[in-house]
């Protein structure tokens, strides 16, 4: 059965009536393993509630590093403020509530069924007491995902794409406030790709959360996110809207490739590489 939004409904935690979502901002964040640094200086600015925003740069640009730092498991200087409070400044429970974390590789627990591991997402820290509602989301949130037929299947007998749905409902179940999720559609077929990317913008929107999606498909990318963060050697390039960011000046001096950008007929920014100018300038070098 083909996932469908308009079946959607995933229990949410009531929000005050005139909730306009989290205000988050991210100030001067430096990080450095041992003594490499990896983040040099983020500043992000306010991102909107609501709407997707992708987190895109080539390999160790330093997006998972830089979404450790607000899922406040590693501790950067600088600072990050979720409705005005340094992350820093909750507590350790308060953070596994309001920030859900996708990791960019899963933990694979071999001892738990797909919806054992969905109800202790939902359960993290706060009670052990599993209540009518805990069941209905997991059980909602499968259906959402068009994964109940898992129910019931071991982690360790799923494919990559499956254990990375089970990961995405993990993430969604928990209702958090900022949802981080860490290429989350790396081992996905198409079809799931797109369904995925549609439950999430649809869950972002409803919902007023703060999404950000690390993404390396920038096609992908320019279909679902309406605000972009782009990260090159642990600094912000450059961060807006498609049209600001996604540039072939962009393409160039961030991923090495020549590519073209053109807005295609349902106003998306379709980007198409041509070359690479590094593997270019190497076939140059090895010319005789
Ligand atoms: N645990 C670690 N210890 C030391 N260096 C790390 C560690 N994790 C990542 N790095 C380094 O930090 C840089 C950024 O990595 P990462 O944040 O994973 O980038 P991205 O997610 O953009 O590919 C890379 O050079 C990587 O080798
Ligand atoms: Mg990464």
């Amino acid at each position: 059965m083909k996932l469908s939004i308009e079946r959607l409904i995933l229990p949410a935690t009531p929000r005050p009536a005139r909730w306009h979502g989290p205000t988050f901002s991210v100030e001067n964040v430096r990080f450095s393993y041992g003594s490499t640094p990896v983040l040099k200086g983020i500043t992000i600015e306010g991102i909107a509630p609501g709407k997707i925003t992708a987190t895109i740069g080539p390999n160790a640009a330093g997006k998972t590093t830089f979404f450790k730092c607000i899922a406040g498991l590693l501790k950067p200087e600088g600072m990050i403020r979720l409705d005005g409070t340094d992350i820093r400044d909750y507590s350790r429970e308060e953070i596994t509530q309001r920030v859900s974390y996708l990791p960019q590789e899963s933990p694979v627990n071999a001892v738990l069924t797909v919806f054992e591991a969905v109800l202790l997402a939902r359960k993290h820290t706060l009670s052990w007491r599993v209540s009518d509602e805990d069941l209905r989301s997991v059980t909602q949130v499968l259906e959402d995902l068009d994964i109940e037929d898992l129910s019931i299947r071991f982690l360790n007998e799923l494919s990559g794409g499956q254990k990375q749905m089970v990961s995405i409902a993990q993430s969604l179940v928990r209702d958090p406030d900022v949802l981080l999720m860490d290429e989350p559609t790396s081992s996905l077929d198409l079809q799931r790709q797109l369904e995925v990317l549609d439950l999430i913008a649809h869950v972002t929107s409803e919902r007023g959360i703060v999404t950000l999606i690390s993404l390396h498909d920038l096609n992908l990318a320019a279909r679902y996110a309406a605000q972009f963060v782009v990260m090159d050697h642990g600094a912000v390039y450059a961060s807006g809207d498609a049209d600001a960011v996604l540039t072939p000046q962009m393409l160039r001096d961030v991923y090495g490739v020549n590519a073209t950008v053109v807005t295609n007929p349902d106003s998306i920014l379709q980007i198409t590489p041509i070359g690479s100018i590094r593997s270019k300038k190497s076939r140059v070098a090895a010319v005789p």
